[in-house]
């Protein structure tokens, strides 16, 4: 790399699409600190529904939102569907995304070190990381597939032994999910003009890392 500017890869894309997983590889592979910008919105979340409040009232999600403690995004309860539901209704209130967007931007702008030493700089995945949190990313990458496909690996990751028990609840929990992730008036999920488009529906993990990994490195070798 020629710059000492740290390198900023963005990764959008709908639930269930690949996006965190490409994300921690890619992170892994460049050298990169990695940030699941989701899991804020999650923390928020969980943070309103364990004081019985409500995730739709603006002064319990935006006071959650600002008691979010990075170092705790490894909380397992972080993935329950109930969270990933609320998640979506706290992420539609500005507030919320105000509070949130300033500790986004500074972990872009200031990786936090590896255990292997000082990051090259960061790679985050959500919904409007190309078009909002950082606009000025190195390479956008915009990570998609089928809501049926989507819903499936969703269902094996929560029930692996029984996924086609859940599957239907699943699915429509999702298309749920991405109407109001999507319809949201502040920073909806979009791809950014720039971004380049990754559809996983026939493409399997190996084989998006791949892709996603020529694009960043043409990028770097012209930087
Ligand atoms: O893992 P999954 O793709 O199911 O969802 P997630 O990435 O953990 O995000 C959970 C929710 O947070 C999403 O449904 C969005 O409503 C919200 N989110 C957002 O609004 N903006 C982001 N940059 C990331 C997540």
């Amino acid at each position: 790399m020629a710059t000492g500017r740290p390198l900023v890869i963005a990764i959008d894309g709908p639930a269930a699409s690949g996006k965190g997983t490409l994300a921690e590889r890619v992170g892994e592979r460049f050298g990169l600190a990695h940030l699941d910008t989701g899991k804020l919105y999650r923390a928020t979340a969980l943070g309103v529904l364990e004081r019985g409040g409500d995730p739709a009232n603006p002064n319990a999600a935006e006071k959650a939102a600002r008691n979010v403690d990075f170092s705790r995004l490894a909380d397992t309860r972080l993935l329950e569907e109930n969270v990933a539901r609320a998640s979506s209704v706290v992420a539609a209130i500005p507030g919320v995304r105000i509070v949130l967007l300033e500790a986004q931007r500074r972990f872009a702008r200031h990786p936090p070190p590896l255990g292997s030493g000082p990051a090259k700089g960061a790679v985050l995945d959500g919904r409007d990381i190309g078009t909002v949190v950082c606009p000025d990313a190195d390479v956008k990458l915009f990570v998609t597939a089928s809501p049926e496909s989507r819903a499936w690996r969703r269902a094996k990751e929560l029930r692996q032994d029984d996924a086609a028990a859940i599957y239907e609840a699943v699915l429509q929990d999702m298309r749920e999910r991405d109407a109001r992730d999507s319809q949201r008036r502040v920073a909806p999920l979009a791809a950014a003009p720039d971004a380049v488009t990754i559809d996983t529906t026939s493409l399997d993990a190996d084989q998006a890392f791949e892709l996603a990994c020529d694009l960043i490195a043409r990028h770097c070798a012209g930087r």
